[in-house]
């Protein structure tokens, strides 16, 4: 699955821009403040109908409009082409439409190639709380085995449950033995998001630590140490044993719900001690071990976004880099100076000389949408 084209029109600086995009990697050039990052925002908007910057999707509608539109193009393996299309308006709200259509978000997922960014101020993945890396994780697991994306949602809908009967017991309605019921909804739930975090981690953790050796960085480590580890019936029984607590708090205090995926250098947390730097390098070997995982299942073509990467890393690095590229997937490059890419990355390169226009490597022309 490839995506093709990546049109903005509108999306914040953008006025009608179309950029293509062929397997391999795609570099966007262009000196500071001309609308790289607002194109490749474009395009994890148009795939996923959110941003990777902003919660609130009207930040994307352009200064003084009312409206911000993105669409891709993805072929897939027998060549059919399809439309993904994203908007948000100051009026009507925002849609995400397939071939012109509203499709369900599971439908669009399996339409898409599997996205994930790299870019300096999502950093918080890595130092940010630990709710952060769970999300994470578990969109992995949708991409990785999509037959377990439903496990998140499963378990938050029970959880949700037993919480809600966990303060009205706590409140005085009801007695303390219904929560039984529960229990058992969420130690069901959990127990499948929990042995599936774990096969991931344990899938994730060797590519994780070589890509982050490739990027100078030795003795990492990737690791899930789940509260509640075991089967329903153990789980179950956990719940249990932590009632009382429960319901002087209120809530579940106990569960997957509250896990860690610790990144680690030299058994030290990259949140808590690791630099800037070895952040940055910790993020980007995180999104290299999920795309190779993703490629090596060949479920997918997974889409890498790399927002600005190139200026964090010297010449050895960036040279590895392009070079980890080359084994297949789809990666999207952008640089404010053309210096900094190593050849291979400037193969198919687009040129945004200002604001608007785009020109492929080679080409002197504008290309419009
Ligand atoms: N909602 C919006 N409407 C119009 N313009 C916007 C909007 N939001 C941001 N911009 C403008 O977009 C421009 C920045 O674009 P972008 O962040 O994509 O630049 P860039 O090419 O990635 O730059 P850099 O190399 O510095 O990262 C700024 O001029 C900013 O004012
Ligand atoms: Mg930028």
């Amino acid at each position: 699955m490839l995506v093709t084209a990546i049109e903005a029109r509108p999306l914040r600086s953008l006025e009608r821009v179309r950029v293509p995009l062929g397997p391999g990697i795609t570099s966007v050039v262009g000196p500071n403040g001309v609308g790289k990052t607002n194109l490749v925002e474009a395009l994890y908007f148009a795939l996923t109908g959110r941003s990777f910057r902003t919660s609130d999707r009207r930040d994307l509608i352009p200064f003084g409009g009312s409206l911000a539109r993105a669409e891709v193009t993805v072929r897939d393996a027998d060549g059919i082409e399809r439309r993904l299309l994203a908007s948000v308006s100051r009026t009507e709200g925002r849609r995400h439409l397939l071939d012109g259509s509203p499709a369900d978000p599971a439908t669009i997922a399996r339409s898409r190639p599997p996205v994930a960014v790299f870019a300096p101020d999502r950093l918080s993945l890595v130092k940010g709380p630990p709710a952060e890396r769970r999300a994470h994780l578990d969109g992995f697991l949708a991409a990785r085995w999509p037959a377990r994306g439903e496990l998140r949602k499963r378990f938050g809908q029970a959880l949700a449950q037993r919480n809600a009967m966990v303060a009205r017991v706590a409140a005085g309605f009801g007695s303390p033995d219904g929560l039984d019921v529960w229990d058992a909804g969420v130690a069901d739930a959990a127990a499948p998001l929990i042995a599936a975090r774990g096969e991931a981690v344990a899938e994730l953790a060797p590519a994780f630590a070589a890509a982050l050796a490739e990027l100078g960085l030795e003795g990492g480590a990737l690791a899930y140490a789940p509260r509640a580890d075991g089967d329903a019936a153990a789980i179950r029984v956990g719940l249990r044993e932590r009632r009382d607590a429960d319901l002087k708090l209120g809530r579940s205090s106990w569960g997957p719900h509250l896990d860690e995926v610790k990144l680690s250098v030299d058994g030290r947390a990259l949140r808590k001690y690791g630099s800037q730097g070895q952040q940055r390098a910790a993020l980007l070997a995180l999104l290299f071990a999920e795309r190779e995982a993703l490629l090596a299942a060949r479920r997918v073509t997974p889409l890498l976004l790399l927002d600005d990467v190139m200026s964090e890393l010297d010449p050895g690095r960036r040279e590895r880099l392009v070079a980890r590229f080359g084994a297949g997937g789809q990666t999207l490059i952008t640089a404010a100076d053309e210096e900094s890419l190593p050849a291979a990355a400037r193969v198919s390169m687009v040129r945004m000389p200002s604001p608007g226009v785009v020109a492929a490597s080679g080409d002197s022309g504008a290309e419009a949408a």
